[in-house]
């Protein structure tokens, strides 16, 4: 047997400070992406993510959290786990930093870069980014100190540190990128990079003694080892412990880091220069993708327009959110994300193109030849344009999604969606029903179902679970062998199947309706709430304290009580309320809670909370609401007050 060629491929691993969102969704979509479509192209392909778990980011957040970093961690990484298997995202290993094979690892490299002469001992004084957990120099901060990269306020640091000789291999990496220009894109970000080496590397500082969450330093327990380099060891300690070396040996060098403009700098110029100095070989390539924009913003928790992936899957369909995410950001540049430009894309490229072109031919079908596919037969003026662009297609496609280009290839794939349509217009199979012409009929029928198989294959590596529903409609479930790549062949469909129609699978969005119910439900919500949510900006602000006291008798009106959730579900039409069904012990009770926007309902299910079990009953969108549910904004999320463990009932007090 013929060895098969291997595709290695990454994301960043992600910092487990916060919850993910939809930016870390899109990189992680797109490496599932690639690396289902390199299996289907015959690959060997390997995909690795992870959590960088490390550094003083983490441990600030930690001890605001009161827990220990591990527990933090522990924590926020498992809602990583969980969102990727919520979007189908089929990684072979997920590392951690705090992994002891990643840890071992780590600690052996830093010892074979200090063993050859390349780390030093000196005092670090300058600038450093916690958020990005970067240096920078005076010059860098500028008068404001602020951060180059995110604009935020940058830390003061002097501190004993190890050097990395970074600038010791400048040279070396100018010349690496002159006999490689593929290792950095797309080629507007490698300029950047050429430039800012060709102003002087200096050398990096690789560890901190000032806190302590991170690696030791193997010979000097007093500092941990810099997070970036911790952090970019992960793309080969989770292929060096193995034992017998062999996923190394497989997979090293990566065919691709896809990562974020945000650290392509640290993944071009760090990253190999660090292999460089540990004389390993370089990854092939670091492909730097854009920004998925907020309504033309940068997503961020101050500005509170951080977008929930786990609630855009519930609402729209997971195969819906990732063709969104890989069709709209073209390649190279950022894309913006909005609810109306998701709802569009659904309803044009899905449920009009490829939607109407399915339940299309499985109607006619059904109609005109009693749901059998017929060979073809007699053809029609308009087929050989159409077979002529349908096998020309796979070959489009295949060129620029080995470039990475997968909004440009489904785009590609798109022009053959939209021709099929057109030739249906066109061919008029009612007219040729009615005119009696099963020849010509029986051609346009077939040619219709053939264009769906070809595009669903191409499509099926960035919307998963489409395919399966495509095969039992068009009776093909049990030919495996018409799923594949090497079937795209055209007039590979078998006559005289039988097909099984079905629901559309992607039902248009009211658009107009949606933003009018959101309207409203706001307007409802705000008429409602007014009072709780100007408390609940009071308390997002964390100050000052109220000084308005009051007695234990006021506080004793209050009847709290310990709830547990037994169900969670959207209010329909009303984009901000979940309905809860609520155990209180002794009895049950129903209570809207406008916090659909920060959880996905059964995220919710099963939690112990707490009621204000004694507020006066109203009525929200014709539903009795029995209480309030506590919740209190952190950043700008909000969250419920949880308290786990408690008896449902138990009066607080
Ligand atoms: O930087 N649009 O982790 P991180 C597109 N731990 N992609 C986005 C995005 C957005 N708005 N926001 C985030 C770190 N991303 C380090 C990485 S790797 C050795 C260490 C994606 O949690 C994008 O891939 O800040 C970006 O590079 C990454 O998340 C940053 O994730
Ligand atoms: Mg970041």
């Amino acid at each position: 047997m013929t060895e098969k060629p291997t595709f290695y491929i990454t994301t960043p691993i992600y910092y487990p400070s916060d919850n993910p969102h939809i930016g870390h969704a899109y990189t992680t979509v797109a490496a599932d992406t690639m690396t289902r479509y390199k299996k289907m192209r015959g690959y060997d392909a390997y995909f690795l993510t992870g959590t960088d778990e490390h550094g003083q980011k983490i441990q600030r957040r930690a001890v605001a959290a009161g827990v220990e970093p591990q527990e933090f961690v522990d924590k926020i990484s498992e809602n990583f786990k969980k969102l990727w298997e919520l979007l189908h995202i089929d990684y072979d290993d997920f590392i951690r930093t705090t992994d002891d094979r990643h840890i071992k690892y780590v600690q052996d490299l830093f010892q074979k870069i200090y063993d050859k002469g390349d780390i030093y001992k000196s005092t670090y004084e300058g600038w450093y980014c916690t958020p990005d957990e970067a240096f920078f120099t005076e010059r860098q901060v500028g008068e404001e100190h602020i951060c180059p990269d995110c604009g935020r306020p940058v830390e003061r640091m002097q501190e004993e540190s190890y050097f990395f000789k970074m600038s010791k291999y400048a040279d070396r990496w100018l010349e690496f990128i002159e006999a490689n220009p593929d290792f950095i894109r797309p080629e507007s970000r490698r300029n950047e990079m050429v430039n800012f080496v060709k102003q002087g590397l200096e050398d990096l500082c690789i560890s901190r003694t000032t806190f302590n969450w991170g690696i030791p330093v193997p010979f000097d327990g007093k500092h941990v080892v810099y997070v970036w380099f911790d952090a970019l060891s992960n793309y080969i300690s989770a292929l060096a412990n193995t034992g017998d070396g062999s996923l190394y040996n497989k997979f090293w060098p990566a065919d691709v880091h896809l990562v974020g403009k945000d650290i392509i700098r640290f993944h071009t110029i760090i990253w190999p220069i660090m292999l460089m100095a540990a004389e390993l070989p370089l990854p092939k390539c670091v492909l730097g993708h854009g920004w998925v924009l907020i309504d033309n913003d940068k997503m961020s928790k101050s500005k509170g327009n951080v977008v929930n992936p786990f609630v855009l899957c519930e609402r729209y369909g997971v195969d819906a959110i990732r063709y969104f995410l890989m069709r709209e950001m073209p390649y190279g540049q950022d894309c913006n994300y909005n609810e109306h430009n998701l709802a569009l894309r659904i309803n044009v490229d899905l449920a009009n193109d490829y939607g109407n072109l399915l339940s299309r031919s499985t109607g006619m079908i059904d109609k005109f030849q009693g749901s059998i596919v017929l060979a073809p037969g007699e053809p029609t003026e308009f087929d050989a344009e159409l077979i002529e662009l349908a096998k020309a297609t796979p070959a489009r496609f295949a060129e620029l999604m080995d470039k990475m280009e997968w909004a440009n290839a489904i785009a590609e794939l798109w022009k053959l969606v939209a021709k099929a349509n057109k030739y249906i217009d066109d061919a008029a199979p009612w007219a040729l029903n009615k005119a009696g012409e099963k020849g010509k009929l029986a051609s346009v029928l077939y040619n219709m179902v053939e264009v769906v198989r070809l595009t669903t294959i191409m499509i099926s590596p960035v919307m998963p679970t489409l395919a399966e529903k495509v095969w039992k409609q068009l009776g093909i479930t049990d030919r495996t062998d018409l799923h594949t790549w090497e079937s795209l062949t055209w007039g590979s469909f078998p006559a005289d199947t039988k097909i099984d129609r079905g629901e559309p699978l992607f039902p248009r969005i009211d658009i107009a309706a949606m933003e009018a119910a959101a309207a409203e439900e706001a307007a409802a919500i705000d008429a409602a709430a007014a009072a709780e949510e100007a408390a609940a900006e009071e308390e997002s602000q964390l100050e000052p304290l109220s000084t308005d006291m009051i007695g234990i008798e006021d506080f004793a009106k209050l009847d709290l009580r310990v709830v547990e959730v037994l169900e969670c579900e959207k209010v329909p039409k009303a984009d901000k309320l979940l309905k809860f069904r609520l155990n209180m012990g002794l009895e049950e009770r129903t209570v809207l809670s406008g916090i659909a926007m920060h959880y996905a309902p059964e995220e919710l299910v099963g939690k112990h909370l707490v009621l204000i079990a004694n507020l006066a009953p109203r009525k929200i969108r014709g539903i009795e609401s029995q209480g309030m549910l506590l919740s209190a904004l952190v950043g700008e999320t909000l969250q419920v007050v949880e308290v786990p463990g408690m008896t449902p009932g138990a009066r607080i007090g």
